[in-house]
């Protein structure tokens, strides 16, 4: 069986700033991986990269084998593949119902029975059909960042690339999401790559996880290992030691 998604010896370029060096990773279908790093290490880019939004010099990019050509992305793939990014704001048009954002992607795939799937979305997320007519910024940080996840759910895709998806909320509602996100990936049997400069929600969510330091990989663990503290990089075990109430290093 191939890989959901595998990256080999990819390098991305801005400008003339190496953002990712030969990085390669498989991931595979139904895991639930972490990408950890200090901030600048490149964890962003590679999940844009994979989206078709980083400039890439050379190496691949496969889902389930096939290789991505180019930048362009097809219809097919956004059906495959979804982000949920960190700021919903960015990602929720202000001026948009609920409603409004969620039969977007519907209407982009030409999926039929909207009414139905809206109401299961919202539900799904734990938010009511009450929810279908307000605007984002009727919504609380974990709300917005519910409907950001319906947004992406609505298409079933098999794949989700998180970047920092809890970052802004705070704690309690932090773990709400988090909680959230572990129910969908059980119930729909998705693949999950996920951004976190937090490594215990990394240890909570992740089962393998690799670790970036200026556009490269320097050390793969499980979260097991992390948990224990058995690293090998003192970058690791700072990173660690940086993570707020992770203190097994
Ligand atoms: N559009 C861009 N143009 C130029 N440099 C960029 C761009 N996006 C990111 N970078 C640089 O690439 C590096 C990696 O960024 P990023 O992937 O966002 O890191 P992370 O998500 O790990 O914090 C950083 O040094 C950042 O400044
Ligand atoms: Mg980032």
């Amino acid at each position: 069986m191939s890989a959901a998604l595998s990256v080999d010896a990819l390098s991305v370029v801005y400008d003339h700033f190496h953002a990712l060096k030969n990085v390669s990773v498989d991931i595979e279908p139904g895991e639930s991986f972490g990408l950890v790093g200090e901030s600048g290490s490149g964890k962003s880019t590679l999940l844009r990269a994979v989206a078709g939004l980083a400039p890439v010099r050379s190496g691949a990019i496969r889902i389930h084998g096939e290789q991505l050509v180019g930048a362009q992305r097809s219809k097919a793939f956004y059906r495959q593949v979804q982000m949920v990014f960190q700021d919903p704001y960015g990602s929720l048009h202000p001026r948009q119902t609920i409603d409004r954002l969620l039969l977007e992607p519907l209407a982009i795939h030409g999926i039929s029975d909207s009414e139905t799937r809206i109401a299961r979305a919202l539900d799904e997320v734990g938010l009511g059909n009450g929810f279908r007519f307000r605007y984002p910024h009727q919504l609380s940080g974990g709300q917005r960042q519910r409907v950001a996840i319906a947004r992406a759910l609505i298409v079933e895709p098999s794949i989700l690339l998180l970047d920092e998806p809890t970052s802004a909320l705070d704690a309690s509602v932090q773990a709400e999401v988090l909680n959230l996100l572990e129910q969908v990936r059980r119930d729909r049997k998705l693949t999950f790559v996920m951004v976190s400069h937090d490594l215990g929600v990394i240890t909570h969510m992740c089962e393998r996880l690799a670790v970036m330091r200026n556009g490269a990989v320097v050390e793969r663990l499980t979260a097991t290992e992390l948990a224990q503290a058995a690293v090998h990089e003192d970058y690791t075990k700072n990173l660690m030691l940086a993570s707020k109430g992770f203190v097994k290093a």
